[in-house]
């Protein structure tokens, strides 16, 4: 699977869901995840997002594992987004920012 990492809190620019095939974006306040159980691997979404946030899970980043989990789990709960949608207002300022995890709102 796919998974959303720690750089896509606070910015949320929402391409990655607009490419997904199979809709498998989920949106919280200020960061989505991506369904295990729908991620299809294939890779797209990565490419489009502005602030590097996706890995294939295999390549997560040192630091970034718990994002496995936190993705999954969110998943159950959040609803789905397929629309693009304006980036939080701060975005550009998040961007690349370390230690986000503090922040994620649920
Ligand atoms: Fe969707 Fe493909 Fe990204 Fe998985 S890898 S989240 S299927 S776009
Ligand atoms: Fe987040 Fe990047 Fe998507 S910032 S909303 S993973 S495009």
């Amino acid at each position: 699977t796919y998974v959303v990492t720690e750089n896509c809190i606070l910015c949320k620019y929402t391409d990655c869901a607009v490419v997904c095939p199979v809709e498998c974006f989920h949106e919280g306040p200020n960061f989505l995840v991506i369904d295990p159980d729908e991620c299809i691997d294939c890779d797209v979404c990565v490419t489009e997002c502005p602030a590097e946030a996706i890995f294939a899970e295999a390549d997560l980043p040192p630091g970034q594992e718990k994002f496995l989990e936190i993705n999954a789990e969110l998943a159950k709960t959040w609803p789905v987004i397929t629309l693009k949608q304006d980036p939080l207002p701060e975005a550009e300022k998040w961007k690349g920012v370390e230690d986000k995890l503090q922040y994620l709102e649920k």
